[in-house]
């Protein structure tokens, strides 16, 4: 498919108003996307587990202008309150999609959204947020178009997403999600996410992630400054390279179950992530000294209890540490018991893999 193929022939219906409502979780990438070109085209494939717990909630109520306006029309309540400052970030998302959804100025839309994790929980909302948008939108379309199928509805939702930000784009589907051309992987696209269409092992299908909120605070830097120093990066093709590699490499462990594998692909994934912002320029240190150690108390205890307990990161402080429902109880008593007293004012939140995002 291409670009293309997502802008709709003319609509078969009229409608003056209504509401749809979505309710989209975030993702934790277990490949990472970090590098971007135009267009939000990732520079790597990428594939993460789908959350359950953490999600946004959206409801577009919308309703038909007489008259077309130059610009976009829309408000947006965030948590039962206006919130100017987001606005920007729609208007952009908007521009951007235009020529996919050519009713975009044709209506007013009132925006309201929420978050199931607190705002200031230092986790990005961008993924839960920009899904559970886009889905509206296409649920808008769909009201347009009563011809569209489930498969297109899903992988232009994806594709809208992703304009909106690259991750969002995972957070459609669940349980396992990748986005980006992979050689190995049939029906990958660059243009929206799949559903991970191979084998995958019954373990991996109950997975938990604790996310340990190490550092609340606003993230140091934004994605975008974020993917912008993969431009000229001196490592940046092997780092590329390797995202390929290590995706052939999970694709043989979601087959096998081996969780030793699985562990070292995706906890130096982690690590490569940091390492290359590390060594952009400018430079960051994004993991915090309680980051460290956790880490270093994940490895002791993972050495000594004979679990499969292991860490990913994002592009901040916070640590997700991922482990199989058959060891939930004896990790989570030693999350309690060892890990909770390096997060900032003992938060973590407790969340699984999950199903994709939903229509309320
Ligand atoms: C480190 O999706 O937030 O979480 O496309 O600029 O919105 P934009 O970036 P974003 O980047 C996420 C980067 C990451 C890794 C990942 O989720 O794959």
């Amino acid at each position: 498919m291409t670009e293309k193929d997502f802008i709709p022939d003319a609509y078969s219906s009229v409608i003056n108003k209504g509401k749809a409502t979505y309710k989209s979780p975030s993702n934790i990438a277990l490949v990472k996307y970090w590098g971007k070109k135009e267009n939000q085209i990732p520079a790597n494939p990428s594939i993460s587990f789908t959350l359950d717990a953490c999600a946004t909630t959206t409801t577009v109520s919308y309703r038909k202008l007489n008259v077309k306006p130059s610009d976009f029309s829309f408000d947006l309540i965030f948590e039962g309150k206006p919130k100017e400052d987001f606005k920007p970030k729609i208007k952009t998302f908007f521009n951007r999609i235009e020529q996919y959804l050519p009713f975009l100025k044709e209506y007013h839309f009132s925006i309201e959204t929420s978050n199931s994790f607190p705002h200031s929980s230092g986790i990005a909302s961008s993924a839960s947020g920009m899904s559970a948008l886009a889905l509206c939108l296409m649920e808008i379309e769909r009201e347009l178009n009563s011809n569209l199928t489930a498969d297109h509805f899903n992988k232009k939702a994806s594709f809208l997403a992703r304009l909106g930000s690259g991750s969002a784009c995972r957070s459609i589907q669940g349980d396992l999600v990748q986005w980006g051309d992979h050689a190995g992987i049939e029906g990958s696209s660059d243009l929206y996410a799949v559903k991970f269409p191979n084998e995958v092992h019954p373990i991996f299908k109950k997975y938990h992630d604790t996310i340990l909120l190490v550092d609340k605070g606003q993230k140091q830097v934004s994605s975008t400054v974020g993917h912008d120093l993969m431009h000229n990066h001196p490592f940046a093709k092997n780092r590329f390279d390797q995202a390929h590699e290590n995706l052939t490499k999970l694709k043989l462990v979601f087959a096998s179950g081996d969780l030793d594998e699985f562990i070292e692909i995706v906890e130096s994934e982690a690590l490569t992530l940091h390492a290359m912002m590390m060594t952009s320029l400018p430079y960051f240190v994004l993991m915090k000294p309680n980051t460290l150690q956790i880490i270093n108390k994940i490895w002791a205890f993972r050495e000594s209890s004979n679990t499969h307990v292991c860490f990913t990161l994002d592009a901040g402080a916070n640590v997700h540490v991922l482990y199989p429902e058959s060891e939930k109880e004896i990790v989570y008593q030693f999350i309690k018991d060892e890990l909770v007293a390096f997060c900032e004012n003992g938060q973590y939140l407790c969340d699984r893999i999950g199903f994709g995002a939903k229509k309320m």
